[in-house]
């Protein structure tokens, strides 16, 4: 291990060559402890991938490029017309197989800071279940084990964090015994990070000795998965198939069957799950075909005009919002990554508010935004991979993602979805639910996704086990 002092002088000639030199200014003024944790900051850093977004993103602003000609996508419809109905059925058979050879994996991103829940912690820590108050992340894993009862075969679990919530996603797990799975069937993972610029180029510091640092987007996700050897522990284990979702949307199908038969059958690379969109502006990315490319456009980049366009018939003509689920061919991530590929997803720009020290070093908090973060989103991939395809899912059944603390995509929101979806399963296996006047459940409802994981497996469990009471609460779990 190299003393202090040599890292220093290291990194004294490193970042005058790449005109960052100022984050030494306040060196000596730093005591020895502070003098360390400045230099384990700058080790975060690729210096030399900052420099062309600098110039690119930073101290230009780049302009949102509007395709020159974006075409609603061709989708896989929720209920598949006649035609497409054999299709379906052979999709469902060929994803279970491959779910019971161990083909599929879970992949789970998690590395977001989770600044708008305003909650303190791993978001994945957050309570979310109507009755047992489970917390996220423990839904997921009886997701896992959900599909290990239906399909003998546990899937394995990979698990993107960031460096600043790794070590206490690690330690919730652990303290919770990982939620009735083992400790072996999970990878834990850190995504890459990227600094904060100030927008002449130069790298923000948050105080004298820490470097002002983020996660670099889920888009970073496809290269963590490459440098933390997760894809090569798949590649060992004969994992070719990922299904990829986010920490935040518990009524997730961690693993679905049919979309990942469809994407098997299809020799797609990248498949995506789509919601036909609540509102115009409603807060998703939408797909499209883009110059010729199935893409994603987020909505803030999505011009007004094209989110409330129509078509003759009345309906909405951009209407496949991303859940934000996907499944990805390893080989594709691994092309994506390869030593020496010249691939790189775009950056997204974001401009925002972060107290900052100054050449004299003051803490400056700001009134407006004064720094830029750089973020790649990982459906920026779906235009580079072979016969994306895009499937339709039922919002009320897979989606309602906890995003803010009140409002639309709040925990109030995500327990009642969850509450009716679970109201909706016992009703179709014959199961009476009272309900107030305004239609809603009258009690609460959950049920663990180890006990069921859709209607048709609630009705196949019900076979052998008691029927909860209408009017009390209703805990089905294992
Ligand atoms: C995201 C999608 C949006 C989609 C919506 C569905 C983006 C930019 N937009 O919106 O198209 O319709 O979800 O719910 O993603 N994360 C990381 N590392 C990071 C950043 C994020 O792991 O560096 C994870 C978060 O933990 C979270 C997820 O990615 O699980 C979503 O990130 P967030 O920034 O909250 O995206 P949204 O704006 O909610």
């Amino acid at each position: 291990m190299p003393s202090i002092d040599d890292r220093h002088q290291a990194y004294v000639r490193r970042l005058a060559e790449y005109s960052q030199s100022h984050l030494l200014a306040f060196w000596h003024e730093l005591d020895s402890g502070q003098q360390e944790q400045l230099l384990d900051d700058l080790d975060q850093i690729d210096f030399a991938r900052c420099t062309s977004p600098i110039e690119a993103y930073i101290r230009n602003r780049p302009a949102v490029r509007i395709p020159d000609t974006i075409e609603p996508p061709t989708t896989f419809p929720i209920e598949p017309s006649p035609d497409q109905a054999e299709q379906y059925a052979a999709a469902r058979r060929a994803g279970a197989d491959a779910i019971r050879a161990g083909r599929v994996a879970a992949f789970m991103v998690a590395g977001g800071q989770g600044t708008r829940l305003g909650f303190d912690g791993p978001k994945g820590a957050f309570r979310i279940s109507p009755i047992r108050q489970a917390p996220l992340f423990q839904l997921f894993a009886e997701s896992l084990l959900g599909v290990e009862r239906r399909y003998r075969h546990r899937p394995r679990w990979y698990v993107m964090t960031s460096p600043a919530n790794h070590a206490d996603t690690a330690d919730f797990f652990a303290r919770h015994n990982f939620f009735g799975l083992s400790p072996d069937d999970v990878l834990f993972f850190t995504q890459g990070q990227m600094p904060a610029f100030l927008p002449d180029g130069r790298i923000a510091l948050a105080e004298k000795h820490r470097v002002a640092l983020g996660p670099d987007g889920h888009g970073g996700s496809l290269r963590a998965l490459a440098e933390s050897g997760a894809l090569a522990d798949m590649r060992r284990r004969g994992i070719d198939t990922i299904s990829y979702f986010q920490v935040d949307n518990p009524l997730v199908q961690t693993i679905d069957p049919l979309f990942i038969g469809l994407h098997l059958l299809t020799g797609s690379e990248m498949s995506s799950k789509a919601v036909h969109k609540a509102h115009d502006l409603e807060r998703v990315g939408v797909f499209c075909v883009a110059d010729g490319k199935l893409a994603v456009i987020e909505y803030s980049d999505l011009p007004e005009e094209l989110a409330r366009a129509r078509n003759s018939d009345g309906t909405r003509r951009f209407d496949a919002g991303s859940i934000a689920v996907h499944v990805l061919s390893r080989d594709f991530v691994e092309r994506l990554t390869a030593a020496g590929s010249t691939i790189q997803l775009p950056w997204h720009r974001a401009d925002k508010k972060l107290p900052v020290v100054n050449e004299r070093g003051e803490l400056i908090t700001p009134a407006s935004p004064n720094i830029v973060k750089l973020e790649m989103f990982v459906f920026d991939a779906i235009p580079l991979a072979r016969n994306p395809l895009v499937l339709y899912t039922r919002r009320d059944e897979e989606f309602s993602p906890v995003k803010n603390a009140e409002g639309a995509d709040s925990p109030a929101t995500t327990r009642r979805d969850l509450v009716r979806r679970a109201a909706r399963w016992l009703e179709s296996c014959g199961v009476g639910v009272a309900r107030s006047a305004d239609g809603e459940p009258a009690q609460p409802i959950e049920v663990s996704p180890a006990f069921a994981l859709d209607a048709d497996d609630l009705r196949e469990q019900l076979k052998s086990h008691p029927l909860p009471q209408a009017g009390k609460p209703m805990l089905l779990a294992s």
